[in-house]
């Protein structure tokens, strides 16, 4: 079987759930990642541990991870913030994480409590001792394309806190429009500036769908030449430090949309708008898929 072309990194029950302001079941959780993981999704982001007072939603990070079955070839990523964060995904039985940080002053100080200096310092510890427990380390760059307080966001300052990730062992680095301003030439001139530094292989890209521009954001930066996609199921998402934000782009958009372009994914579309109607329906909201919806709908009349 040939290789998916486009990998896509699930962000739906960490970074769409981390703002639902009601406590989703930790069991709920479970069989949400459990379903994607189904689909064909080989990354599905699981859980944080972070401090339980700044996200209680990812409060049973322990449990979750617990409850999983995990599938051979499916990676479950999991957000540590620092070394006691690391060390907690480690006893529950994490085999990759993910660290972040922002291109913004700002906006890290409210995210992390820590300057972008400090937070990067904060990862040297946790490199070293997931490398010492073979446990694969992804980056985050957040704001990369607009701040909620700061604004403008100098290209400069994203390379260069990229760069620093990819330096210190990331094996891949995710630019993140946490508040989803970007438009596609920018989104594209970003990305294109971050991989004269960082081999294009190890980028991301991670959209927020604010202004409706995700999906022509990830065609620019897929044009461009990335390779991996974060997405969350139904649109679910937003960040509980960045206000105004919206969920992240649809993960069943972004499948539609490569698979138009002739672009694999190894994704069952079908299966995974099930998934997001079903977790919609769990959370009492609307999906903000509309491939997902207009593909329900359609099983549903011709059913
Ligand atoms: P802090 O208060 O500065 O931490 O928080 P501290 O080191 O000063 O420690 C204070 C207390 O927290 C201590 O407990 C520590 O033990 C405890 P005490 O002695 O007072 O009882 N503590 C912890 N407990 C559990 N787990 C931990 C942990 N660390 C310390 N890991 C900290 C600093 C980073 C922990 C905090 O600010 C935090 O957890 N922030 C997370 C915020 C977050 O999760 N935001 C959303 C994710 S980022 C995002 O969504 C963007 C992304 O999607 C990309 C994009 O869209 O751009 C990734
Ligand atoms: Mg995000």
């Amino acid at each position: 079987m040939s290789q998916p072309s486009i990998r896509i990194v699930e962000v739906g029950p960490r970074d769409g759930l981390q703002n639902e302001q009601t406590l989703v079941p930790t069991r709920t959780k479970i069989e949400l990642i459990d379903r994607l993981a189904a689909t064909g999704l080989r990354t599905v982001e699981a859980t944080a541990f972070v401090h339980p007072k700044w996200v209680p939603q990812m409060a049973d990070a322990t449990e979750v991870m617990a409850g999983l079955d995990p599938r051979p070839g499916v990676s479950y990523p999991v957000l540590v913030p620092n070394l006691q964060g690391l060390e907690r995904a480690l006893a529950a039985g994490a085999r990759e994480v993910a660290v972040f940080t922002a291109a913004s002053e700002a906006f890290n100080l409210k995210n992390t409590n820590a300057s972008i200096a400090d937070s990067l310092e904060r990862f040297r510890p946790v490199l070293a001792r997931a490398v010492e427990a073979g446990v694969a380390v992804r980056g985050y760059v957040s704001t990369v394309l607009g701040c909620p307080y700061q604004g403008d966001v100098p290209v400069a300052d994203v390379v260069g806190v990229a760069t620093a990730l990819h330096e210190m062992g990331c094996y891949e680095v995710s630019l993140g429009d946490t508040i989803g301003v970007g438009t596609p030439r920018k989104a594209a001139a970003l990305l294109v500036a971050v991989a004269s530094q960082v081999p294009m292989a190890a980028l991301a890209v991670h959209f927020h769908d604010t202004w409706g521009q995700a999906l022509a954001n990830i065609l620019a930066c897929v044009e461009a030449g990335v390779r991996v996609v974060d997405s969350s199921v139904a649109g679910l998402g937003g960040c509980p430090y960045a206000r105004g934000a919206t969920g992240n782009v649809a993960t069943e958009d972004v499948v539609y949309m490569l698979d138009g372009l002739g672009l694999e994914t190894g994704v069952d579309l079908e299966a995974l708008a099930q998934v997001g109607g079903w977790i919609s329906a769990e959370l009492d909201r609307t999906s903000q898929s509309r491939a997902g919806r207009a593909l329900l709908a359609r099983a549903g009349s011709a059913g």
